[in-house]
């Protein structure tokens, strides 16, 4: 596995594998790798020539009361988990050389974003959309890898892709569970022994939600105070957000019909947990 730390290097090599007529599938992580990012290497390894991870923890994205300084980092046990993956390149820039100077423009994302996370975390979206940019240029890929599990940034980089002419294909990856059905992410380390237990219950409330909109139930609001009463029963954790919304467009519905996203936001003690499931109803 290459590695490469500076973005000229990085884009250079990029540019040289363009020219050899080699396809680039791409998978921007913020380490701490789990099952769920390796998830997004497998399937680029079967569409792409070659495969490009990066690994950087981007400020841009943290609100100033938010984690930055005490998201896990791991680099060397991330490199051993992307080289056994099969990452052909791993990426990994300094902050001075992703922003080695005040930027020049502002990037405000105005769709999509007034709802979910963008809602609890404002300036969230304008930080990830600034970073995948910058990233999309320096890696020039193909074909980009995300995970449903942030359905919302899914629906965002659609919109970053076709708004911005970028010539990317993007590849939304299923959430990859836990056995007990929690979803894998960097942040589960913080939850205590108590937390991780009840943990499991967010996608069961989503699961039981799900259960009720197939058998009829048309109403979003009744559908939101069932997983409400649902997740507040089992759990400690203190709801942020339970939203139910047209998918990608994210626009808020009076009726369940089409392709709807279920998605909630739970905060325990150390961590802010979300999930989402995507149904489509006709
Ligand atoms: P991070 O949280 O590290 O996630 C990197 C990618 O892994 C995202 O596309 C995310 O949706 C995906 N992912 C995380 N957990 C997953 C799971 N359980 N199953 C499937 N995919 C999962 O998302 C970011 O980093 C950043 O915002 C980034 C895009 C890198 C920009 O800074």
């Amino acid at each position: 596995m290459e590695i490469i730390t500076s973005a000229k290097a990085m884009q250079q090599r990029a540019l040289q594998l363009k020219k050899q007529g080699k396809s680039i599938g791409f998978a921007p992580t913020m380490g701490y790798l789990h099952e769920g990012h390796l998830k997004l290497v497998k399937q680029s390894l079967q569409h792409n020539d070659i495969t490009v991870m990066s690994i950087f923890v981007n400020p841009l994205q943290f609100g100033p009361n938010e984690d930055f300084e005490a998201y896990p980092r791991d680099v060397e046990r991330d490199k051993m988990l992307a080289e056994n993956a099969g990452v052909n390149i791993l990426y990994l820039p300094e902050l001075s050389d992703m922003y080695p100077n005040e930027l020049s423009f502002e990037i405000n994302v105005t769709k999509r974003t007034d709802v979910l996370c963008g809602r609890s975390r404002p300036g969230h979206f304008n930080g990830v959309a600034t970073v995948l940019i910058k990233l999309f240029n320096i890696i020039l890929p193909t074909n980009v890898y995300f995970g449903m599990k942030d359905a919302q940034q899914v629906a965002v980089v659609d919109s970053l892709i076709k708004d911005f002419n970028f010539p990317i294909q993007l590849n939304p990856v299923d959430t990859e569970r836990e056995e007990d059905g929690l979803a894998r992410s960097s942040r589960n380390v913080y939850l205590s022994d108590e937390e991780r237990n009840q943990a499991p219950h967010l996608y069961k409330g989503l699961q039981i939600a799900s259960e009720a909109i197939k058998n009829g139930e048309v109403n979003p609001l009744n559908i939101i105070q069932m997983v409400e009463d649902y997740i507040k029963t089992n759990t400690n954790g203190k709801i942020d957000y339970i939203e139910i919304l047209s998918f990608p467009e994210l626009n808020p519905l009076n009726q369940i019909n089409g392709k709807v996203i279920i998605a909630l936001a739970v905060k325990f003690s150390k961590a802010r947990l979300i999930d989402n499931i995507i149904l489509d109803i006709h």
